[in-house]
């Protein structure tokens, strides 16, 4: 049986809202993207991803979705969406859809429903409402949001409801048989249209209980009964052959984290602990044995993520003194060695391309843009920098629209983005690296066409070449040897060397630089 296309696909991660203007509004949109299918194919990329396109108010990038059938407006119409789906499968691209379990918007028609309908309604029973604490009238529990402040919200007839996230995004209630049934539908409604993979938002917090007593584990995070949600969703996503269901599964126990995986449950879920892990060669090796001890034994494929919309653009990261991620602390400001930061972003994308199972690229990685740091305040849109008392500014500096071509604003996107695009990105444009064999984009491009046929999913054997190198060959022969060392190192012996990140001089591999050879 041939394997499931998935289990090392490189896929491509659209932001819609920043990849291209199709209407000239400033907000990217499914025209736009139609248009660049071109560019997504030569690059050479198995699948996009695309963040949630619903009717939206945006309050948080559409993760506040108020209809999950259908587009919304701005991007575009479900017509159109139906024929992007179309037009990427002619191009032998795959499309995977955002689905955001956890909440939805305040805007949606059952939590409209709810507010209408009054305490006691069942139309609130999809929700978490309470009535206030007894003592005073207060938020029925302390928790806090995600992104800052408390957790809960009070409506005008004195009750209170949850949202993990922003106010805007009221939290489901995954006990009521209602709100099981209507992803289950959600989800034949979009596998129906032909979406080749469901990733899913906030997977490990669905189940809560605001009312229960202190039990030692966490109130809202991996309780034992999102499990059975995921088998339920398998045995619908099993009736479509050649689906997948990826989980955005944040969670620091390798143990808990694997249970999302197995047979009867999600396919795949992100790499967090490699996309978080800093610049260091025994960190990273921990990190990559732990994910394959994890995901062999029960035959999942791993994932390698470097960026997504949530996080520091990887170029600006690595250049940093503090070359970690961590959500709660995103170093904002903190002095970035740029050059440094390409140099390691070079070879960080030759390591997670070359190691066994799928990797995702968010839009924009290809290109090494950096993290856009001086965003007028006034200008910020992520609710983080509200929710935080100003204090985090929050995810905007990784989702700028992108440049396409030209020396100004807005670089070929379309019309005046919608966030503003730093004036020094001319020589960063896909128009500036297309001809220079040594840009990142020709970089990305020649080391996905070369993964295509000689890595993906399989097995690697470690080789030993000393503490500061990680080396490793594939199935297919193929060696990878990053040197994270401050000293050049002497290559293994091989045959060719297929691609370097890098100058390699005399056999010698610099400092910061990768290598694939043959
Ligand atoms: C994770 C998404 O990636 C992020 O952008 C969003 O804000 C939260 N989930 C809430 O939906």
């Amino acid at each position: 049986m041939q394997e499931a296309w998935w289990r090392g696909a490189a896929i491509y991660q659209v932001y819609l809202r920043s990849f291209a203007d199709g209407n000239g509004d400033g907000l990217g949109d499914l025209a736009g993207l139609r248009g660049r299918l071109d560019y997504l194919s030569k690059l050479g990329i198995d699948a996009i991803w695309l963040n949630p396109w619903y009717p939206s108010p945006m309050s948080d990038g559409g993760y506040d979705v108020a209809d999950y059938r259908s587009i919304e407006p701005i991007f575009g119409t479900l017509a159109e969406a139906e024929k992007l789906i179309q037009e990427a499968h002619e191009r032998d691209i795959k499309i995977i859809i955002d689905v955001v379990p956890n909440h939805s918007s305040d805007q949606s028609a059952w939590f409209q429903e709810a507010l209408a309908a009054g305490p006691g309604s069942a139309a609130r029973e999809r929700f978490w409402f309470r009535p206030g604490r007894e003592v005073d009238g207060g938020p029925p529990n302390d928790w806090q949001s995600i992104f800052g402040g408390p957790a809960w919200t009070r409506v005008p007839d004195g009750e209170w409801y949850l949202h993990l996230f922003a106010p805007e995004q009221p939290d489901f209630n995954w006990n009521s048989p209602a709100v099981r049934e209507e992803f289950l539908d959600v989800l034949r409604f979009w596998l129906d249209r032909g979406v080749d993979g469901v990733r899913i938002d906030s997977a490990a917090v669905l189940i809560k209980d605001p009312d229960a007593e202190p039990d030692g584990l966490d109130p809202y995070t991996d309780r034992d009964g999102v499990h059975e949600i995921y088998r339920e969703w398998r045995r619908v996503s099993d009736t479509y052959p050649g689906r997948f269901l990826i989980g955005e599964v944040w969670l620091p126990d390798q143990e808990r984290f694997a249970r999302y995986l197995r047979p009867d449950e999600l396919h795949t879920a992100f790499n967090f602990d490699f996309l978080s892990c800093p610049w260091d060669p025994a960190a990273l090796r921990r990190v990559i044995d732990d994910t394959l001890a994890t995901h062999t034994p029960i035959g999942a494929p791993p994932t390698w993520v470097l960026s997504n919309h949530d996080v520091t653009r990887p170029v600006t990261r690595y250049g940093r003194p503090d070359t970690s991620f961590d959500h709660g602390d995103r170093k904002h400001g903190m002095t970035s060695d740029r050059d440094l930061g390409v140099r390691r972003a070079r070879a960080a994308a030759l390591l997670a391309m070359a190691l066994p199972g799928g990797v995702y690229v968010y839009q924009g990685e290809e290109l090494g843009l950096p993290e856009v740091e001086d965003i007028p305040d006034a200008l910020l849109q992520d609710p983080i920098w509200a929710r935080s008392g100003h204090t985090d500014r929050g995810r905007d500096g990784c989702r700028v629209p992108l440049p396409w071509a030209g020396d100004a604003p807005p670089y070929g996107y379309g019309g005046e983005p919608w966030l503003p695009q730093p004036a020094d990105w001319g020589p960063l444009t896909v128009e500036a690296q297309e001809p220079d064999p040594s840009s990142m984009l020709n970089l990305y491009r020649t080391a996905l066409r070369i993964r295509r046929d000689k890595l993906g999913d399989g097995t690697l054997t470690w080789l030993p070449l000393g503490e500061d190198v990680l080396a490793f060959t594939r199935d297919s022969g193929l060696t990878c040897v990053v040197n994270l060392g401050r000293q050049p190192v002497r290559l293994p012996e091989h045959q060719q060397i297929c691609l370097a990140s890098g100058a390699v001089d005399g056999g010698l591999l610099p400092s910061d630089t990768a290598v694939w050879l043959l």
